[in-house]
This record gives C-alpha cells, structure tokens and sequence, in this order.
C-alpha cells in the first residue's frame, strides 16, 4: 500500500518537472524573441558551465584559481543576463527553473551521495497514508485568515481583557512562538478550553507557518490517532512500525480534541504516553487541544501522562475561555 503511494507521489514530482521545464522552455523562447542578443550570452553562459565541468572531470587537480576564475566570469554573464531581463521588463529569474521545493528541486529527495526523503516528500506521504484532514483547511485556517471580529468583545471572567483582546494577545504570541521554531525553550503545547473557542483554529494557524518553513508536521485528532494505533495493532506490524515512525519522526505532531477518543484503558494510556515521552525525549515538538479542564485530564489519563503534560519546564499551558463563536455566529 505504502510502496503504491510512494510511486504515485514520485511520478507526480516527476510530472511537475516536465511541466516545468515545457514552462521554461517557452519561457525562453518569449525571451529569445524579444531580447536580441541575449540567445549569444545565453549560449556562452552555458558553454562555460559545460568547459567548466569538463576541466574539473579532466583534471583533477586543476587549480583553485583556475575554478574561482571559471566560476566568476559565469556569474558575471548570469548577472548581466539577469539585467538584461529586468531592464526589458521580465522577473529577474524568469530563465530559472520555478521549483515548488528548493530543498529538492522536486525530486522528493536531498544529498548528494546519501540520498534522504525531503520533508515536502515526507509529508506528502503522511498526509496520503493517514488522509489527515485537508489541507484546504490550512488555506482558510492561518494567520493572514486570523480575525479578531469573530470573537466577543466583552470581558472575559478572571481577565481584565476582553476575550477579543486575549485571542489577539495570544495569536500573537503564538506567532512569536512559531517563528522561532523550532528553537523553542518548551515544545508542548497544551490548549483547553470548551468547545468554539478557536483552539483549532489557532492550531492550524501554527501547523500551516511550520508547514511553510519547510518542517513535517502531522495533525491528527485523538479519535481518529487511537482508532488508527488500535486498528494497525490488530494489523500486521509493519504497518504499525511506520505509524510510530511517523508519530516520533515528524517535527511537529499536532493531536486535536484529545479526550473524544474512545477509551481502551490501559492501551490508550500506553500509547500515549509512549508518544509524548519518546517526542519529550528527542526534543520534539508536540501540539494538543482539549474539551477536558486539568482535573479532568488528571482524572482520565494515568499519572505520567499528567506529569508530562503538565511539566511546565516543557509545556506551555494555555486556557481558552469566553464564549463559544459558533453560537454566536448562529445568532
Ligand atoms: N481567529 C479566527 N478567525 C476566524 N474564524 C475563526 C477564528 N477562530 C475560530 N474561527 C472559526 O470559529 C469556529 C470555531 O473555532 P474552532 O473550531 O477553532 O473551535 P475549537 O475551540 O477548536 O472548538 P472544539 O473544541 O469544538 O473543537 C470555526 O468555524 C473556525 O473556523
Ligand atoms: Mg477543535
């Protein structure tokens, strides 16, 4: 099953490479068009590039000097290439290949000699493995998308801010939050709070700004993760294997409505804390929402899970309250 999504994820990579290049090609041909003399330096830029790995294949040992110069009489075309284009009206990298990931040219792969699975490859197969919810919700669902309207502008009980103030401080910080990932001083984040309240809201907010950064991130709610882990358990333990690996693997694993899952005691439990110590562990980054106040969680979940949770040298707790905007909205 794995295999099948891999070879269809890479021959998508491949597609959009030949779409691609078809794209540059034309690109080119617009450009050859309307700048004379830019197919002559064109030409030489890439007679150069050619002599230049050709001497380095030939001679080894040819000097540092004599590479820098080769490379510096390069650039020095490509930067007038570039002119030439700006001054006619083009995008300065409009003879560039447009890659939609950098990091592997959209190959799905990086190195060299060692070859590693991109974190846009990885990804990709996270979300065709579990179909973790859509990733249309992140589209709608970030901070550009945030808006403060939504929420009531009265004074929320024990704040002397309005709830509309706190969601906006928050948003805030969890912006900051983000945008220093993934160096953070405490990698757990704890939301609770009563339903509507925007804790997934915000939590997509942040999974989208990881995700934008080039990091993993899985999103899962507790429902549908404890049934997966339940099912894969009966299963063969291959495919158990992998979703371990990807629960402690990818950079940020983000679990919503923790408490609607359907409670299998011991195994839940034991899944769970697996998961949160073995990410606490390597230093990972872990995201979770719930229905369930602190006593609730306590009462619920086995005491090393409410330890972890709740080590404040590690965890960020953060309270959501006011009142529910999906009532509002109805209103
Ligand atoms: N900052 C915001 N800007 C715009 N819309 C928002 C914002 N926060 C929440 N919403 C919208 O309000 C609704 C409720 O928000 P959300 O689903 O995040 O609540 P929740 O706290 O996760 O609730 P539950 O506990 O029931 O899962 C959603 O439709 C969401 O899109
Ligand atoms: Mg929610």
């Amino acid at each position: 099953m794995r295999d099948l999504i891999l070879k269809e994820i890479l021959q998508e990579y491949d597609d959009l490479r030949t779409k691609e290049r078809e794209a540059l090609r034309q690109r080119e041909n617009q450009v050859m068009d309307t700048i004379p003399g830019i197919a002559d330096l064109r030409r030489t830029i890439i007679e150069l590039m050619a002599k230049r790995s050709i001497e380095i294949i030939k001679n080894p040992h040819l000097s540092a000097q004599a590479v820098d110069e080769l490379e510096e009489r390069i650039s020095g075309l490509k930067e007038k290439e570039r002119e030439l284009l700006i001054r006619h009206g083009f995008p300065a990298d409009y003879l560039s290949m447009h890659y939609r990931c950098p990091k592997c040219e959209d190959t799905g792969y990086r190195g060299d000699i060692i070859k590693e699975k991109c974190s846009c490859l990885i990804q990709k197969i996270l979300e065709r493995t579990y179909q973790l919810s859509d990733i249309n919700d992140l589209e709608r669902e970030n901070f550009d998308t945030f808006d403060p309207e939504v929420f009531p502008d009265v004074p929320v009980e024990g704040s002397r801010l309005t709830q509309r103030e706190y969601m906006v401080q928050l948003k805030n910080r969890l912006m900051d939050y983000v945008g220093k990932f993934p160096n953070n001083k405490r990698k757990t984040i704890l939301f609770s709070g009563k339903t509507g309240l925007g804790k997934t809201f915000l939590l997509n907010c942040m999974a989208k700004t990881i995700l934008d950064m080039g990091y993993t991130v899985m999103r899962i709610s507790a429902y549908k993760l404890f049934n997966q882990l339940f099912l894969s358990a009966l299963q063969d333990n291959e495919e158990n294997l992998f979703l371990f690996n990807c629960l402690f693997d990818v950079d940020t694993l983000i679990i919503d409505d923790l408490g609607t899952e359907t409670q299998r005691n011991n195994f839940t439990n034991e899944d769970l804390f697996n998961i949160l110590n073995e990410r606490f562990t390597q230093g990972k980054h872990t995201f979770l929402s719930t229905n369930l106040g602190l006593t609730e969680i306590k009462e619920r979940y086995s005491d090393r899970i409410a330890s972890r949770l709740f080590d404040t040298s590690n965890t960020m707790l953060i309270r959501f309250t006011g009142q529910d905007i999906r009532v509002r909205a109805r209103n």
